[in-house]
């Protein structure tokens, strides 16, 4: 039987955290469904298209994973596509909290899926999505937080904001 992981999130947007978690998940599954979350409650800085086009985009011919999109319940999501297990990286103890409440929610509404966590490398445990913003809202280089396709979308979403009088 394959073994097949879904890696959900917002990806607003994706990191060099979130590739690390890909590279090593990669190594222990037979698949990896990276999967970007269309309905979730908080506001986002790319719209569900942006995300998901950076993803297939960066993640583009890399084996044993593929990129897709999901709206509604993610166990629900995760059945239809034959996995097994929900894939989800943590930074720090901070994190852990919001994490265990989800893995028992989603326990609770599918008790054969399993949630399987995976320590962020070091090296990216300070990563937050917000923070890298935050850094190219003001101007500076976010080179080893993102890959290169990542920072010139930032960039480009944050002129146009600004030529628009949004920000
Ligand atoms: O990257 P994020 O924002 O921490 O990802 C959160 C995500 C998308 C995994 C979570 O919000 C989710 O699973 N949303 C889908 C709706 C759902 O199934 N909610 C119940 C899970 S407790």
């Amino acid at each position: 039987m394959e073994r097949i992981a879904v890696y959900p999130g917002s990806f607003d947007p994706l990191t060099y955290g979130h590739l690390n978690i890909i590279e090593r998940g990669r190594l222990i599954f037979d698949k990896i469904i990276v999967a970007v979350a269309h309905n979730i409650s908080k506001k986002t800085f790319f719209d569900f298209e942006e995300r998901l086009g950076i993803l297939r985009e960066v993640l583009n011919g890399i084996d044993k994973v593929e990129v897709d999109g999901f709206e509604g319940l993610l166990v629900e999501y995760a059945k239809r596509k034959n996995a097994t297990v929900i894939l989800r990286g943590i930074r720090t103890v901070s994190d852990f909290e919001y994490e265990f409440q989800m893995a028992l929610a989603n326990k609770m509404l599918s008790p054969s899926m399993e949630t399987m966590f995976m320590m962020t490398d070091a090296k990216y445990s300070y990563l937050s999505s917000s923070l890298i913003k935050e850094i190219v809202h003001f101007g500076g280089s976010v080179s080893s937080m993102v890959p290169p396709l990542v920072e010139k979308k930032l960039r480009e979403k944050f002129e146009k904001m600004q030529k628009g009088g949004i920000i």
